[in-house]
């Protein structure tokens, strides 16, 4: 299994930034053997990204998807659109929740509508209660699951690898199947190998050591 490394730009950075990033994330592809790429930028930034991405190997996300098809949703991008542009996309995101009100119902409307357009969800969820709402809408499905506790997002200080294994390893008992798990919440270029050792962590969702290309860079050799 590859292990996985998903950077969330969350709502940061311009075009030229964005295009300043990909220009100094200078991946080989030895890097890249056992290890798998994916960068979520804001919508804006995928088009400006997409070919960059391409030639180096790496894979995009989109943060968000519409939880309705094409129509009448004012603001919304739906999964037809994402397609063209990304392969994966993050729902659940403790930041949705809070912010935007987003409840399991909607985060389980966009699963369908992700998975009803061949993207992949990435599933954030910060207990195991919120998994078992999520968990029919995954199971059987090719899906990943972001364990990222609320302290341990944008603090610096992440949770103990050991928490993060035990939490991962009740994860794929109740979903009884080989799905990737990735624990996410103040990983850096120092630590992140603490989590990617673990047997049942197959990777990590990273939000502000992915914005700077070096930190990231490291990050991805140190995995
Ligand atoms: P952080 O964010 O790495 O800045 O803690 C992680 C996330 O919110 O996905």
């Amino acid at each position: 299994m590859k292990k996985l490394i998903i950077a969330n730009w969350k709502s940061n950075k311009t075009s030229i930034e964005a295009e300043e990033w990909i220009k100094q994330l200078t991946i080989d592809n030895l890097q890249l053997t056992n290890k798998e790429i994916v960068v979520c930028p804001p919508f804006t930034l995928l088009p400006i990204l997409k070919e960059k991405a391409n030639e180096l190997g790496i894979k995009l996300g989109a943060q968000n998807i519409s939880p309705f098809g094409e129509g009448a949703f004012t603001g919304e991008v739906n999964g037809e659109q994402i397609k063209e542009l990304a392969d994966f996309v993050i729902v659940g995101h403790s930041e949705r929740r809070k912010n935007f009100g987003e409840k399991d119902e909607v985060i389980n409307r966009k699963i369908e509508q992700a998975i009803a357009n061949s993207i992949v969800p990435i599933l954030c969820i910060s207990s195991l209660d919120q998994l078992i709402n999520h968990k029919s809408y995954i199971i059987n499905q090719k899906a990943i699951v972001a364990y990222e506790p609320l302290e341990a997002i944008g603090t610096g200080n992440p949770d103990t690898p050991e928490n993060a294994e035990q939490v991962a390893k009740k994860i794929r008992e109740i979903n009884n199947e080989a799905m990737y798990i990735l624990y996410g919440g103040s990983v850096s270029s120092g630590n992140v190998n603490d989590f990617t050792k673990m047997p049942n962590i197959n990777g990590v969702l990273v939000g502000n050591a992915s914005l700077d290309p070096k930190e990231f860079l490291e990050l991805i050799k140190n995995a």
